[in-house]
């Protein structure tokens, strides 16, 4: 997590920075800190606790204008409390040098008590200002240039880093450098511009080079940019296209990017199908599979390692997997995968989900699982992020950036891109008939417009009905079989956005402890579309009932029995079980959005969260 940017230009510094810090603020919130240097020399650090809006207060009264380069950083607290002293950038003992960094320095603890040995004192908690620290004392005890001390530094460093750093006396050049933390750098017409992702840069210029682990780049005023490696070998500048607009990354005329990202949906799920599902739905192909046959053909298991959201479409890749290819399934936490002892053989297939392409946990996942001779295949949203570029093949889920943090249209993705995953293995391996391939492609070709009518149904009866449940303080969120990992993730976005406890559970299950916690004052969300468990759900329902527990369910259209006992109901369109997952969530992100609205919170940003978990 945490956000860095900087740029060197003729543009106004401060201005850019800002800006880009906004752009960067779904990584962390807790505060926000720039650093500029202007032509004289003079180099000037601002920081203030919170959002970056706090930041912009603080500045009003400063001089900011006269920069010609800067840095600039949004943070989500690992070391130390989010405060004004442990805000980033941080600057050297002698105040000659500042330096931002996302990620997490390990071994900060024997590099600080070196250096108070030698005479370093410390202004905050944090692993960062070790690094600071550690570079300039390299600089000063080297007699050498702040890129050398960068390279001797970074070579002590244990741990994950994405750094920029100024030097007072060199208002021409930014030092930059990156292992395992994502850093982008904009080529501008006369400008670089660098940043944790592409959105501060995009518009500006839409050359970028995404920096490999253990670069440094040089950017310096009036000069190509250049790449070194931590041995000073120069390093190949591979500059990339972004595909990205400035119009996707605003709000379009909705109060919050989750609403405008779950009412999206029609169309980014267009977007997720374009192209894989063709000729009327008679074929379901990733390239990614096409291009990999062999492995395809002699998997004898999946497994899937994810987290947060992504692990729970992973679960319901589970389902769709064992179903169509009928091949066991495996899904693990990717932080809980590794650190057990994985048995992973080269006929495994390892599966990575994950929006951001950045989780650190996901990554630490996919190089075991690569260490240990398995194909992986990611599944992500940011192009050009890490994940995508350490697999060894995948698909993009290619629903546009996703600012809110808590994640909507990026789950109905990754759970699009999984079912057309499981379609083009059951084709391959021939688990699955053309014609029921057929069937099912033809239906993916339907589900737009039917998100878009579940949006135009249930928006407004959503909206009222939220106002009742506003101050339940506990949920239950109940399925069974595909709409199992659905109720996982409606508790999640309850609990994420509302501050509120939800627990998601498999409704039979609960008989075997929940069931306790059912009261008038614990409202079920009970998912319960008409597939093959629905006579079952009918029973968990008139449990709840019995016990009291107000009912508020997610059913098919037409359903006269569940419609008779709950409280509320929620109707959406049929379709196939497989597919069932896409439609009945999009009810409950609404439920999740409206009762975090009704309680004031903010949604895009909510406490202690942030989009990209860089740290373990
Ligand atoms: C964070 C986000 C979640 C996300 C999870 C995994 O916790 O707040 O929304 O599901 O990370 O992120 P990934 O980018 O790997 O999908």
């Amino acid at each position: 997590m945490c956000g860095i940017v900087g740029y060197i230009g003729s543009g106004n510094v401060y201005d850019v920075l800002i800006k880009g810090l906004h752009r960067l603020e779904y990584r962390g919130y807790d505060s926000a800190g720039i650093a500029l240097v202007d032509d004289k020399g003079k180099l000037s650090v601002f920081k203030a606790k919170g959002k970056v809006a706090n930041l912009e207060s603080y500045c009003e009264d400063k001089n900011t204008d006269s920069a010609v380069v800067g840095i600039a950083h949004t943070r989500w607290a690992t070391h130390g409390e989010p405060s004004d002293h442990n805000a980033h950038p941080h600057y050297s003992e002698d105040g000659n040098l500042a330096l931002v960094h996302n990620g997490t320095i390990e071994n900060y603890q024997i590099l600080k008590d070196a250096l108070i040995q030698q005479g370093c004192t410390f202004q905050s908690e944090t692993d960062t200002e070790v690094l600071v620290q550690l570079i300039e004392y390299i600089k000063v005890h080297n007699n050498c240039s702040l890129l050398d001390a960068v390279r001797e530094a970074l070579k002590e460093v244990v741990g994950a880093y994405a750094i920029a750093v100024v030097e007072k006396d060199k208002p021409d050049t930014i030092i930059a450098a990156r292992k395992s933390s994502p850093l982008v750098i904009g080529i501008g017409d006369g400008e670089f511009l660098l940043a944790s992702d592409a959105t501060p840069i995009v518009e500006y210029t839409k050359d970028v080079v995404y920096l490999k682990d253990e670069e440094i780049a040089i950017l310096q005023r009036g000069k190509p940019l250049q790449l070194v490696t931590l041995e000073n070998e120069k390093a190949k500048i591979d500059v990339k296209t972004l595909q990205l607009s400035i119009s996707q990354l605003e709000k379009g005329g909705y109060p919050h990017f989750m609403l405008k990202e779950i009412f999206e949906q029609p169309k980014t799920l267009l977007d997720c199908i374009r192209g894989r599902v063709v000729d009327g739905g008679k074929q379901v192909m990733l390239n990614g599979v096409l291009d990999n046959k062999e492995q395809f053909l002699k998997a004898r298991r999946f497994v899937i390692v994810a987290c947060g959201t992504s692990w729970h479409a992973a679960l319901i890749g589970k389902y769709l997997l064992q179903d169509m290819c009928h091949i066991p399934v495996a899904v693990e936490y990717a932080s809980e995968f590794r650190y057990s002892k994985p048995v992973i053989y080269d006929t495994d297939i390892v599966i990575a989900i994950s929006q951001s392409g950045e989780t650190a946990d996901t990554l630490a996942a996919i190089k075991i699982a690569k260490g240990m001779g398995a194909f992986v295949y990611g599944v992500s949203n940011v192009v050009g992020s890490s994940i995508p570029r350490e697999t060894d093949s995948g698909t993009y889920i290619h629903v546009g950036p996703e600012i809110g943090v808590a994640s909507t249209k990026a789950f109905t993705g990754q759970v699009m891109v999984l079912t057309m995953l499981a379609l083009s293995i059951a084709q391959l391996r021939g688990t699955m008939t053309p014609h029921q391939i057929e069937e099912i492609g033809k239906e993916i070709l339907t589900i737009p417009d039917k998100v878009e009518g579940i949006l135009k149904s249930l928006n407004e009866k959503v909206k009222q009905m939220s106002l009742i449940y506003t101050y339940a303080r506990n949920f239950l969120y109940l399925g069974r079989g595909y709409s199992y990992p659905v109720a996982l993730e409606g508790a999640l976005k309850l609990k994420e956005i509302s501050y509120v406890h939800a627990e998601g559970y498999p409704a039979a299950e609960m008989k075997h402890g929940p069931i306790a916690l059912i009261d008038e004052e614990m409202p079920s969300v009970i998912i319960a579309p008409k597939d093959h468990l629905y006579d079952k759900i009918v029973n968990n329902v008139q449990q709840v009932k019995a016990r009291g527990g107000s009912i508020i369910a997610v059913v098919t259209e037409g359903d006269d029995l569940i419609s008779e006992i709950a409280d509320h109901v929620l109707e959406v369109p049929k379709v196939s079980e497989c597919l069932s997952p896409i439609i009945t969530s999009i009810p409950l992100q609404l439920i999740s959005y409206y009762i975090a609205i009704n309680k004031g919170k903010n949604v895009d940003m909510p406490r202690n969260l942030a989009k990209s978990v860089t740290v373990e």
